[in-house]
């Protein structure tokens, strides 16, 4: 099946073609320039900015993978959850596209396609750590084992079981701030640009993690719910304590890597104990956060250390984009998930069940 997917939940407009679970194109265009100054996504500015960039982006995909729209058998498209305004821009193009061709459309659930894009492997890149391909195509669907999902973007933290393919249960979530929200906003009172998460990245990887102790909320909690947001109260006191810390580079590195390691521990530990638990063998991790390097590393070593078996997503496809949305469309499509008619709206709202 030949299939165009669109996503537009945030800002990031994408478009990518697939066919037979294969990533033909998987084309990114990034608005993280136009909203650097407001330290977070303006809505508005971000579906003004699909609408002008939808077209263009659609007709890279199409060119890169090699087919004229007339080639496609299913469109498909982000349906929620996101910024309505900005979901609206694609998901109604796409639903147009569907429309014209008198083809079938479909709505993703955005965290349902991060879910299972640690399924999605280039053969050229089969460590997830190597060089990634430089091109996105070629990448194939593998067969999915039980596993329990960490899910860790800027707008949500989901601990998720998955049984099988398309058969899943939400663990548990973060009750406030989501991880990826935790390291912008942290890193905002650091004085770093939106989105801070990259940055503290790199600069962590210079410190020592622990130079400063910070709080591991809900570390100890029998549940498999996050909160993140009292992490961020006390790095705005402790930065408020320590006048000039922040001009300091190696207290400012230091910084970083102690925040990173409070958050990553968490997701770690929280992530292990939920897939003890479920009695499964094999753990995942996607979404923006997944691009961590400490985060990686250190599920690298609790599963080996717990004898798991991990499938990391690749880290183009961490971050938002539209191949895992028509790599899950598609597998929907094959196992004949009834088609919502035409006129389906949006759903900003769409959680995770
Ligand atoms: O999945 P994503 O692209 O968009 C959402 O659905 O939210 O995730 C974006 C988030 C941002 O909060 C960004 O700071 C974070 O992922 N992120 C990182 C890294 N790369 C992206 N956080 C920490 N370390 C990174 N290397
Ligand atoms: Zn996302």
């Amino acid at each position: 099946m030949i299939l165009l997917a669109i996503e537009t939940s945030c800002d990031e407009t994408s478009a990518a073609v697939v066919r037979d679970g294969r990533i033909l194109s998987n084309i990114v265009s990034s608005q993280i320039k136009l909203h650097e100054e407001y330290g977070g996504v303006v809505p508005e500015l971000a579906a003004r900015e699909h609408l002008k960039n939808l077209l263009p982006v659609a007709n890279a995909a199409l060119r890169e993978a090699g087919i004229q729209a007339s080639d496609l058998e299913a469109v498909a498209a982000t349906q929620g959850p996101g910024l309505a305004i900005a979901l609206l821009v694609g998901f109604k193009a796409a639903q147009a596209v569907a429309f014209a061709l008198d083809k079938p459309f479909i709505g993703v659930n955005h965290h349902e396609a991060h879910l299972y894009s640690p399924w999605i492997q280039s053969p050229a890149a089969p460590n997830p750590e190597a060089a990634e391909p430089s091109t996105s195509a070629s990448a194939t669907f593998a067969e999915i084992r039980p596993n329990v999902s960490l899910i860790v973007s800027g707008g949500h933290t989901l601990l998720v079981h998955v049984r099988s393919e398309l058969n899943h249960r939400v663990l548990g979530g973060t009750i406030d701030d989501a991880a990826g929200e935790c390291f912008d906003k942290t890193g905002k009172l650091m004085g770093l640009p939106y989105p801070a998460g990259p940055i503290i990245d790199r600069l962590a990887a210079q410190g020592n993690p622990q130079a400063y102790a910070f709080p591991r909320p809900l570390l100890n909690d029998p549940s498999d719910d996050f909160s993140f947001s009292g992490l961020k109260t006390s790095v705005r006191y402790f930065i408020r304590d320590h006048p000039g810390l922040l001009d300091d580079p190696q207290k400012l590195r230091d910084l970083c890597a102690s925040v990173q390691a409070a958050i990553v521990e968490v997701l770690v530990k929280k992530t292990i104990r939920a897939a003890k638990r479920q009695g499964v063998r094999c753990v995942t991790a996607s979404g923006g956060v997944t691009c961590n390097s400490g985060l990686r590393r250190e599920l690298e070593r609790a599963c080996q250390r717990h004898g798991f078996i991990l499938r990391l997503a690749e880290k183009r496809l961490c971050t938002d984009n539209a191949a895992m949305i028509g790599i899950l469309a598609e597998r929907k499509l094959l196992a004949q998930t009834p088609l919502p008619p035409l006129d389906v709206e949006v759903k900003p709202g769409w959680t995770l069940a």
